[in-house]
C-alpha cells in the first residue's frame, strides 16, 4: 500500500497498535473512489516514465508528477480539477486504463499483491467517468462481492454524452456485467443539473444505485442541489453546504429549523422517511479546504441526528490517505481525530457496509 501523509498520516500515527489492529479488523466499505483519483503514486510514477515527450501536454505532466510527488496543496476545491489532464494524458490508452484498473483494485482488496496484507476494506465500489469507451469490468480477479462499478457522470456532459453513459451502464447491467450504480461527479461549477435528472431517474429505474456528488462547494445553488434531490439518490457524496432547510425538508428524523419551506415540501412531495447514506471523506474536505478542521466536519451533524454514512477516501492519489487512515480519524483523539469510541466506530463500518449498492435495495 502507498505511503500515507498528512491528516490521515498523523491521526493513525497518533494510535496505539491496539487501536490499528482493532481498525484493521472491522469490515469496511470503501464506497466512494474515483478511479483516476486513486492511482498508487508507483503506478503512475511508471506511466509517467513511459510517457512520450511527442504531446503538448508533456510540462503539465511533469508539473503534475512533480506535484503528487511532493504532496499536493490546494489553495481551493477547484485546484483538485486541475490535476485530473495530465493524469488522464498518462491513462489515455486501453493498456494504461487496465493497468490502473488493476493497481488500483489491487491497493484496495491486495495491498501487498500476494495476500500477505489484509485488504483496505471488505467490498469496494470503484467509480469511473467512462471516456471512450469502457474496459472496467475485465477485471475477474475480485469477486463480486468483494468489487463493483459505479459509472460516473460529469457534470461537464452534453445531454447527449449523459444520455449515453447511462444507456452503457444499463446495457452492461443488462448483461450480466458487474455495474452497481450511477455517480454523478466533476467541477461543481460546471452543469445544469435539472437537464441531468430524467437520464437519472431512468438508471434508477433499471434498478442502478443512484449517488451523487452534491453541495460540495458554496458555489453550488440550491437549485442544483434540489435538482439532484428530486432524483432521491441512495447516497450523496460530501454534501457539505446543504443547507439546514434542505437538510429537514429531506431528511428523516431531523428536525425543522425556523425557516418556512412548505412550497418546496409540497413541490417535490417528499416523504420523511428518506434517509440516503452521507458519503463522508474526511481528508478530501480538509485538503480541499472546503471543511477548516474536523471539529467544523459535517459529519458531527450526522453523527447527532443518526443520519448514515459511510467513511470513503475520494482520491487516495492526491490525498495521500486510506481506509486506514480515514478510519484513524474517528479514533484518533481531538484535535487529529473525532475521538469516537471504539463501538461508534465499529457502528459506523457497519452502516459504510449496508449502505452499499450490491445489496438488494428496498
Ligand atoms: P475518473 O472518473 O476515474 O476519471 O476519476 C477522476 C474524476 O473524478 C475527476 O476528473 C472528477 O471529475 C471526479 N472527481 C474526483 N474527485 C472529485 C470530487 O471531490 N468532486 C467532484 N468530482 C470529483
Ligand atoms: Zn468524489
Amino acid at each position: 500500500m502507498s505511503e500515507i501523509a498528512g491528516p490521515a498520516a498523523a491521526a493513525l500515527s497518533s494510535l496505539c497498535p491496539d487501536d490499528v489492529i482493532f481498525l484493521q479488523s472491522l469490515p469496511k466499505a470503501e464506497l466512494h473512489a474515483h478511479l483516476n483519483g486513486s492511482i498508487p503514486i508507483k503506478t503512475i510514477l511508471e506511466l509517467a516514465q513511459q510517457y512520450s515527450p511527442s504531446s503538448a501536454q508533456t510540462t503539465e505532466v511533469a508539473d503534475t508528477i512533480e506535484k503528487l510527488k511532493s504532496g499536493v496543496i490546494l489553495t481551493e476545491i477547484f485546484d483538485f480539477f486541475s490535476l485530473m489532464p495530465a493524469i488522464y494524458a498518462l491513462t489515455s490508452t486501453l493498456e494504461a486504463v487496465v493497468t490502473v484498473t488493476r493497481a488500483v483494485l489491487q491497493s484496495f482488496l491486495n495491498p501487498t499483491g500476494d495476500g500477505t496484507e489484509s485488504p483496505q476494506c471488505a467490498y469496494l465500489e470503484l467509480r469511473t467517468t467512462p471516456r471512450t469507451t469502457t474496459h472496467m469490468t475485465r477485471e475477474r480477479t475480485y469477486p463480486a462481492t468483494q468489487a463493483a462499478l459505479i459509472v460516473s457522470i460529469d457534470r461537464r456532459m452534453s445531454d447527449l454524452d449523459v444520455e449515453e453513459c447511462i444507456s452503457l451502464a444499463i446495457e452492461m447491467k443488462n448483461r450480466g456485467r458487474r455495474v452497481v450504480g450511477i455517480d454523478v461527479c466533476g467541477d461543481p461549477r460546471s452543469g445544469d443539473m435539472r437537464s441531468f435528472t430524467r437520464h437519472l431517474l431512468r438508471a434508477k429505474d433499471a434498478g442502478l444505485g443512484l449517488t451523487v456528488h452534491i453541495a460540495e462547494s458554496t458555489r453550488n445553488t440550491t437549485e442544483d442541489s434540489l435538482a439532484l434531490l428530486s432524483c432521491r439518490p441512495d447516497r450523496l457524496g460530501h454534501a457539505t453546504f446543504l443547507s439546514d432547510e434542505l437538510k429537514a425538508l429531506f431528511f428523516a428524523d431531523i428536525p425543522q429549523p425556523g425557516t418556512e419551506c412548505s412550497s418546496l415540501s409540497e413541490c417535490f412531495k417528499i416523504s420523511k422517511r428518506y434517509k440516503p447514506c452521507m458519503e463522508i471523506c474526511l481528508s478530501s474536505n480538509l485538503l480541499c479546504k472546503t471543511v477548516v478542521s474536523l471539529d467544523a466536519h459535517h459529519i458531527r451533524y450526522y453523527l447527532k441526528n443518526d443520519h448514515p454514512i459511510v467513511i470513503c477516501t475520494d482520491d487516495a492519489l492526491p490525498f495521500r490517505t486510506s481506509c486506514l487512515g480515514e478510519y484513524s480519524m474517528l479514533l484518533a483523539q481531538p484535535p487529529l481525530g473525532l475521538g469516537l469510541s471504539r463501538d461508534d466506530v465499529a457502528r459506523i463500518a457497519q452502516m459504510g457496509m449496508d449502505a452499499a449498492f450490491l445489496r438488494p435495495r428496498d
